[in-house]
């Protein structure tokens, strides 16, 4: 069998983000002012504290005002709940984040569900998830809608398709499964206690692996020809590698996606276009909250996208 495509996150989000950083400029000149995005942190994680750097350094990149309150993992819940509420109320923050997981777990539900629903711009807030559930707009999670850029992009049919979710989390297995059941392909969600999970993977045409585990999906998990999308991000002795075995699978599959380099830069820049939209909607640019899949569809059309990744 062929080698399978690459899925190129990273060259990808390379183009939405020099999308970006046009639109900033022009809502600059239309209204005298650029997005904000607010980060919050809590806890000293070295994983959060690389995505939260990454995040701020990519706002910078594409002229969105990056905020951040950083907190010791000890932080009183008072304390967290007023730097959220500050954010909420401050006109200058379009969009709000509070980094996952916090050091308090029992915390989290309520930390998400203060946050401004207008300014959700992970798509966690249950409004928005609810918005997701029943299909009418909200803002979409990041990763999963970066996911359905990716294989829109590629060409990968949806509709009428099979497609598994390995993962059940809130942040990525459940709205990927909703996005997926929303383009028409009949899916599947499996996980932790999901009987013989090879033999339904070999099901599907498009193989969403969410789970968290370093090499769970190996070469007799994949229907030839199927595109495989690789949310993990473990940290191994051999370095950071995903839960799909990319050298076996590769051979197997028709499209895959790298790690590093495939799901994760999708997911920054779908987080600074949901800021970049926020920010049109509450400026007044555009009337209601655009979604960012068919922003990127008309935009696409527009720019004609002959031209290198950055
Ligand atoms: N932790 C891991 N991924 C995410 C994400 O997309 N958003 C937030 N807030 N926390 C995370």
């Amino acid at each position: 069998m062929a080698q399978a495509q690459l899925l190129d996150g990273a060259a990808l989000a390379c183009q939405v983000r020099r999308q970006i950083r046009q639109q900033v400029t022009e809502m600059q000149a239309a209204v005298g002012r650029t997005p904000g995005l607010a980060v919050i942190l809590v806890g000293d994680d070295p994983a959060s504290q690389i995505y939260v750097r990454n995040k701020e350094k990519a706002c910078t990149q594409v002229g969105i005002l990056s905020l951040s309150r950083r907190f010791p993992a000890d932080v009183s819940r008072s304390e967290l709940f007023e730097a959220i509420r500050q954010f909420n109320d401050d006109p200058r923050v379009d969009g709000i984040l509070v980094q996952l997981p916090l050091p308090q777990p029992e915390w989290e539900m309520d930390a998400i569900a203060s946050i401004d629903p207008g300014k959700d711009v992970d798509g966690f807030h249950p409004l928005n998830a609810g918005r997701l559930l029943e299909g009418v707009p909200g803002f979409l999670s990041c990763t999963p809608a970066g996911i359905l850029y990716l294989l829109r992009h590629a060409g990968v049919e949806l509709v009428g398709r099979r497609a598994v979710v390995v993962g059940r989390s809130n942040i990525v297995g459940k709205p990927a499964a909703l996005l997926l059941l929303r383009e028409h392909a009949t899916v599947t969600v499996a996980h932790s206690r999901t009987r013989d999970l090879a033999a339904v993977c070999r099901e599907a045409e498009v193989l969403v692996v969410a789970a968290g585990h370093a090499h769970l999906i190996g070469a007799d998990a994949i229907r030839p020809g199927a595109a495989v999308v690789d949310v993990g991000m473990n940290r191994t002795p051999e370095g950071l590698v995903g839960d799909v075995d990319f050298a076996a699978v590769s051979q197997v599959a028709g499209w895959i996606t790298p790690v590093p380099g495939g799901v994760g830069p999708m997911t920054i820049a779908m987080l600074l276009l949901n800021t970049l939209l926020a920010a049109r909607w509450h400026t007044g640019l555009d009337a209601e909250l655009r979604s960012p899949l068919e922003f990127l569809a008309e935009r696409g059309r527009e720019d004609g996208d002959s031209r290198p990744p950055c």
